[in-house]
C-alpha cells in the first residue's frame, strides 16, 4: 500500500485536489534547475492499492522494471496498456467517482544526486503534468499529491532530500475521481507527459510576480503595474526589489524598493511584497499583428545589496476591453480567425514538445490563422511564449470538461474545489501574458454554482479579461443567459441562419455581447462547407467578430509496436467503447500535412480581400486592425478565353481597417469568359514563411459560356480511355454524409447526418446508376450530351455525371477551372479560377473517403509525360465538376483506414454535371440548400478527345499557366 495516503485513496476522492501542493505561480529564476527528464525506470502495476511499498525504494533492476522516457505517456511505449478514444462517455463505467476495478498505476523511479545546497536553500520538485493523478516519494517518504493533469505540480521537497544519492519515485494513477472532469474529446492517455524539475535555491525568493501592462489607445501610452511577492518570510526592512522595463529603446526602472510585511502592524500586512508603477509610458502595443515584448526584469535583493533572485517577463502593452457588443484590443474591434488547438503528436501523443509546438503555429500562420482556443486545457507552459513572441489571440481554458455528467458535477460540492482550483491555477500561471485575450472556465461540463464560484474568484483576481463559458449560454440563452461566467456569446455549431439572427438582435439592441463561436465549422474528413457563407454573414452583421474552427489537427496515434506505422483511430487499440475517427477531425493530418479544407480557412481569414467595384475600381479593404499592407506585394493576372497577361499592382496606403480605391490595372472585357486574379504575397522571409509566400487572392469573373471548339470531330474511341462513360450517382461517403464505421449508432442516436443510411437504403452504393436515374447519353460526331433525370424518391443525390477508365499511364492532370487544390461547390471560393496543372491526387483523408473535386471546370487534360499523349475534356454548355483519382467511390466507401485501400488498376476519371456540397453534417448544419442535387433533370454536355505530340487530333493548347 502506498505510504501515507495509501488507506486514504485520494485519487477516489474528488474533494482531494491535493497534498502538500504549491501554488503554481510565476517563481524566481535563480534557483539552479535541474532536469530531471531523461530515462527513468518504470513499473504497472493493475491498481494504485496494488503498489507496494518496496516499490517506492531500492532495487529496479528485476524482470518487472523496465526503462521508459520522461516526459511520455507509457500508453504510447507498448506496455500492456494502451491509449482509449471515447468522446462524450467515460471509459469506464460510473457514476462518478467510481471506478474501473483495473486501474493501471505506474510507479517512475530515478535516483537524483543531490546538487550542493546552502543550508537556507530550498528545494523544489516540479510534476509538468501527469495523467490522471500523482503521488511523489522522496526515499521512500511521501513528498506530496496533486491532481489536474494539464498543469505543473510543485512540492517543496527541502526536507527531504538528502546528500547524496535520492530515490525518487512518482506514482500515476490513471483513472481517478478527476477523470470525471477531464473527459474531452481526446485520447486517454497515462504517465509524465510533461518535465519533470528540480530547483535549488534560496529560500527568500521571488514566489511570484504580476505584471499588469495596460495601454491607452487615446493617449497612445503604456503603463505597468508590477507587484513581487517574496518566499521565505524575509526579514522586514531587509529586502528590497528592483523592478526595470527596457527594450525597444526603453529603458526605465525603480530604485530599490524595500519589501513590504510588518506583520505586527494589524491590519496592514498582505503579504511579503512589493510593488512598482510606471505610466505614462512610450511604449509600442502588443497585437497579434505586431506581437511588441518588452523585458521586465525584477531583483531581489538581501540587506547588503547582493542579489538573491530575479524574475524575467516578457511584458506586452495592450488593453482588452468589450465596449458595446464589441471585443476590442487596444481600442480596436479584431477578428477573431481562429482554430481549437489539441496538444498532439502521431507518436508522442499529448507529449509535445516545444518544436511541435512552433511547428503548429508555423502551419498556422502559414494560413492566415490568428487565434487559438487552447482546448481544452492549458498547454504546456511554453506555448503561450511563443503566442505572447509569434502574436497569436489566445482564449486560455481551464481543464474542466465533464461531459458525460454535464449537468451533475458542475453542481456538486465535492466537485466544488476543484472546479475554482483548475480555473484559479491556470489564471496563476498565465496571467502575465499578453496573448491571452479570454479566459474559458472549461469546455462542455454544464452550468452550475461550480461554475460560478470559479467565475467569482476569476472576476476578482483578474479584472483585465473578460470571461468565456460555452454553456452558460447554451442552458441560459444568446441574449442574455449565463452572464456571471461569460462575457461573450461562443457558442458551438449554430447554424448560419442563427448566426445571422444574433446580428440582427445587436442591431436591434435586443443583444449586446460579442458573439465569438468557440466552435465551428467541423474538420472532419473532407468538410469544412459553407465556411465562406459563414464569414459572409459575420462581416454583414455587427456584434460578430468570427470564431474558432474545429479544430486543428487529427489526433491519430500510431502504435508503439507495430511495424506497419499506421495511424490508428478509436477502437484500433481494441478499446470499447469507442467514438471511431472523430478523433481525426483536424484541419491538418495527424503530421501536419494541410488538408484541403485549409485553402478555405487561409481565403476567409485572409487578410486583405480585393473586389471590383462598377466595372472600372479595384476596392481593397484592409481586414487588419493595426498594420498597413506594406510587408505585402500585390499582382493581378487576366485570363481571357485561355490567354494570361499579368502584372504587379501599384498600391496606395490602406489604413487599417479601412478600404481604398484604384483604377482597374487592366480592362477587363465583359463580353466573355474572363477572370481577374488579384494575388498578394509577403515582400519578405518572416518565421513562418520565405518571401513569395500567398496570403491573400481574390477573382474577379465575366462569365460566358464555356465552348467546346467545334472544330475537329469528337472522337468516340478516345486512345488511353479504357471504359466508359458510365453513369454515376455514388460518392465514398464522407464524414459529413454520415459514420461510416459507426452506422448502427448514426442511425440509433441519430448521430451525425443521416443521408449515408438514407442512401444505403436506396442501394446507392451497390446498384448500378442507371437502374436508380433515367439516363440519356447522345454522343454526336462532336459533342457528348448526357440528360439525367432523378426521380423524386432520389432527391438529394450525392452526385450526378458520368465515369471513365483511363490507363494509368496518365499521371498529370491540367485544367481551367478552380484549384489548385480540391474544392466542393460550398468549399471553393478560396481556390481561384485558374490554368492548373498536377500530379494525381493522393487520398488526403485518414478514413477513405470522396476527394480530389475541382469545380468550375472549363476543361480538363490527362497526360501521359512519357509519351506526351493527352486526353482533353471540354465543357460544351456549362462548367462541370471533374476528379481524377487512383480509387472508385465504391473502393473509398467499403474501405475503413487509408492504409488498406488499394489503388484502382485504372484512373478513374469523374465528370459530374453536380456534385453535393461537403457541408457540415458531421457535427453542425447539413449541407445547405443551394448545394444539393435536387430531383429533376440534369445536363452534361462536353467534347472528348485525344491528342497525340506526333499527330495531334485537336489544336494543341495554347494558354499558359496562371
Ligand atoms: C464539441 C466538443 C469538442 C469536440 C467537438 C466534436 O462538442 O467541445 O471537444 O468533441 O464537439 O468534434
Amino acid at each position: 500500500m502506498l505510504p501515507v495516503i495509501g488507506a486514504v485513496r485520494p485519487w477516489a476522492d474528488p474533494s482531494q485536489t491535493a497534498i502538500r501542493r504549491m501554488p503554481a505561480l510565476a517563481r524566481g529564476s535563480a534557483a539552479s534547475r535541474y532536469s530531471l527528464d531523461g530515462l527513468w525506470r518504470f513499473r504497472l502495476f493493475e491498481r494504485p492499492e496494488d503498489v507496494p511499498e518496496a516499490a517506492l525504494l531500492g532495487a529496479t533492476d528485476g524482470a518487472e522494471w523496465s526503462t521508459i522516457g520522461v516526459p511520455g505517456v507509457w500508453t504510447q511505449t507498448g506496455v500492456d496498456d494502451l491509449p482509449h478514444y471515447t468522446n462524450i462517455v467515460m471509459p469506464f463505467a460510473g457514476p462518478p467517482p467510481a471506478l474501473p476495478e483495473r486501474n493501471p498505476t505506474g510507479v517512475y523511479r530515478r535516483i537524483l544526486d543531490a546538487p550542493a545546497r546552502r543550508t537556507d536553500d530550498r528545494a523544489v520538485l516540479s510534476i509538468g503534468g501527469a495523467f490522471s493523478v500523482h503521488a511523489v516519494y522522496i526515499n521512500g517518504r511521501f513528498a506530496g499529491y496533486g491532481t489536474d493533469a494539464r498543469l505543473a505540480s510543485e512540492y517543496d521537497v527541502t526536507e527531504l532530500l538528502i546528500d547524496g544519492a535520492n530515490d525518487i519515485a512518482i506514482v500515476v494513477v490513471r483513472h481517478s475521481a478527476h477523470s470525471y472532469i477531464e473527459d474531452q474529446d481526446a485520447w486517454w492517455q497515462a504517465g509524465l507527459h510533461r518535465s519533470i524539475t528540480l530547483s535549488v535555491g534560496p529560500a527568500v525568493s521571488i514566489a511570484d510576480v504580476r505584471v499588469d501592462a495596460d495601454w491607452d489607445p487615446d493617449a497612445y501610452r503604456g503603463t505597468l503595474a508590477v507587484r513581487a511577492v517574496v518566499a521565505g518570510e524575509p526579514v522586514p526592512g531587509a529586502t528590497s526589489v528592483r523592478v526595470t522595463l527596457t527594450g525597444h529603446g526603453l529603458d526605465v526602472g525603480t530604485d530599490r524598493i524595500e519589501v513590504d510585511g510588518a506583520h505586527t502592524d494589524t491590519y496592514r500586512f498582505r503579504d511579503f511584497d512589493a510593488s512598482a508603477a510606471f505610466g505614462d509610458l512610450a511604449v509600442e502595443p502588443w497585437s497579434a499583428e505586431s506581437p511588441v515584448l518588452y523585458d521586465c526584469r525584477v531583483e531581489l535583493f538581501d540587506a547588503a545589496g547582493a542579489a538573491l533572485d530575479v524574475v524575467n517577463v516578457r511584458v506586452g502593452f495592450r488593453r482588452v476591453e468589450i465596449v458595446g457588443p464589441d471585443l476590442l484590443v487596444n481600442g480596436r474591434r479584431v477578428w477573431i480567425h481562429g482554430v481549437n488547438r489539441h496538444d498532439h503528436h502521431p507518436d508522442r501523443g499529448a507529449a509535445v514538445s516545444v518544436g511541435d509546438l512552433r511547428a503548429d503555429l508555423v502551419q498556422m500562420r502559414r494560413h492566415n490563422i490568428t487565434a487559438i482556443r487552447t482546448a481544452h486545457y492549458p498547454n504546456r507552459p511554453e506555448f503561450l511564449d511563443l503566442c505572447d513572441e509569434l502574436g497569436f489571440y489566445v482564449v486560455a481554458e481551464a481543464n474542466i470538461e465533464s461531459h458525460a455528467y454535464n449537468w451533475h458535477l458542475c453542481d456538486r460540492p465535492e466537485y466544488r474545489q476543484a472546479w475554482v482550483e483548475r480555473v484559479a491555477r491556470m489564471v496563476e500561471r498565465d496571467r502575465n501574458h499578453p496573448s491571452v485575450i479570454m479566459w474559458s472556465l472549461g469546455n462542455e461540463s454544464g452550468y452550475g454554482a461550480n461554475h460560478d464560484a470559479a467565475a467569482g474568484w476569476l472576476r476578482r483576481a483578474d479584472l483585465s479579461r473578460p470571461l468565456h463559458y460555452e454553456d452558460a449560454i447554451r442552458t441560459q440563452g444568446w441574449l442574455d443567459g449565463g452572464r456571471h461566467a461569460t462575457d461573450v456569446v461562443c457558442p458551438m455549431y449554430p447554424s448560419i441562419p442563427e448566426v445571422a439572427e444574433y446580428g440582427r438582435a445587436v442591431a436591434e439592441k435586443r443583444a449586446d455581447r460579442p458573439f465569438i463561436m468557440c466552435e465551428y465549422s467541423h474538420a472532419m474528413g473532407n468538410a469544412n462547407g459553407s465556411l465562406a457563407d459563414y464569414w459572409d454573414v459575420i462581416h454583414a452583421w455587427p456584434g460578430l467578430q468570427g470564431g474558432f474552427i474545429w479544430e486543428w489537427k487529427d489526433h491519430g496515434l500510431r502504435h508503439p509496436k507495430a511495424p506497419d506505422g499506421r495511424l490508428h483511430y478509436g477502437g484500433m487499440f481494441g478499446e470499447s467503447p469507442h467514438d471511431a475517427n472523430f478523433i481525426a477531425d483536424g484541419l491538418v493530418s495527424s503530421d501536419l500535412v494541410p488538408h484541403p479544407a485549409m485553402a478555405e480557412v487561409a481565403w476567409v481569414y485572409r487578410p486583405v480581400a480585393t473586389r471590383v467595384a462598377d466595372g472600372d475600381r479595384l476596392v481593397i479593404e484592409n481586414r487588419r486592425a493595426f498594420r498597413g499592407l506594406d510587408d505585402l506585394r500585390a499582382r493581378w493576372a487576366l485570363i481571357v478565353d485561355d490567354a494570361l497577361t499579368e502584372g504587379e499592382l501599384d498600391v496606395p496606403e490602406v489604413p487599417p481597417g479601412q478600404s481604398t480605391a484604384v483604377p482597374l490595372p487592366v480592362a477587363v472585357p465583359t463580353d466573355r469568359f474572363a477572370v481577374l486574379t488579384v494575388t498578394w504575397e509577403t515582400c519578405a522571409d518572416s518565421w513562418f514563411a520565405k518571401a513569395g509566400h500567398l496570403m491573400a487572392a481574390d477573382q474577379h469573373v465575366v462569365d460566358g459560356p464555356p465552348g467546346a471548339d467545334a472544330r475537329g470531330g469528337s472522337v468516340t474511341d478516345v486512345p488511353g480511355v479504357l471504359s466508359g462513360p458510365e453513369p454515376q450517382v455514388w460518392r465514398g461517403a464522407i464524414d459529413n454524409d454520415g459514420f461510416k464505421l459507426m452506422l448502427d449508432r448514426a442511425a440509433a442516436e441519430p448521430l451525425g447526418s443521416q443521408w449515408l443510411l438514407r442512401w444505403l437504403k436506396q442501394g446507392l452504393h451497390s446498384t448500378p446508376a442507371s437502374e436508380l436515374i433515367d439516363h440519356r447519353r447522345v454522343a454526336s460526331p462532336t459533342i457528348e450530351r448526357h440528360t439525367f433525370v432523378v426521380p423524386e424518391r432520389l432527391d438529394g443525390l450525392p452526385r450526378i455525371g458520368v465515369r471513365y477508365e483511363i490507363a494509368p499511364r496518365f499521371t498529370r492532370m491540367r485544367w481551367l477551372g478552380r484549384g489548385p487544390g480540391e474544392n466542393y461547390a460550398d468549399r471553393n471560393r478560396g481556390s481561384m479560377i485558374g490554368i492548373w496543372e498536377s500530379d494525381i491526387d493522393r487520398l488526403p483523408y485518414l478514413v477513405p473517403q470522396e476527394y480530389g473535386l475541382r469545380t468550375d471546370v472549363r476543361w480538363v487534360e490527362l497526360h501521359d509525360p512519357r509519351t506526351g499523349d493527352r486526353i482533353r475534356i471540354e465543357a460544351a454548355a456549362a462548367p462541370f465538376s471533374f476528379s481524377a483519382i487512383r480509387h472508385t467511390a465504391e473502393q473509398l466507401f467499403s474501405v475503413e483506414h487509408a492504409s488498406d485501400l488499394l489503388e484502382h488498376p485504372s484512373l478513374v476519371l469523374s465528370i459530374d454535371a453536380a456534385h453535393r456540397g461537403v457541408g457540415n453534417g458531421a457535427c453542425g448544419s447539413d449541407t445547405l440548400a443551394d448545394h444539393e442535387i435536387r430531383a429533376g433533370v440534369h445536363e452534361l454536355s462536353y467534347r472528348i478527345t485525344a491528342h497525340t505530340t506526333s499527330n495531334s487530333v485537336y489544336r494543341q493548347d495554347r494558354s499558359a499557366a496562371l
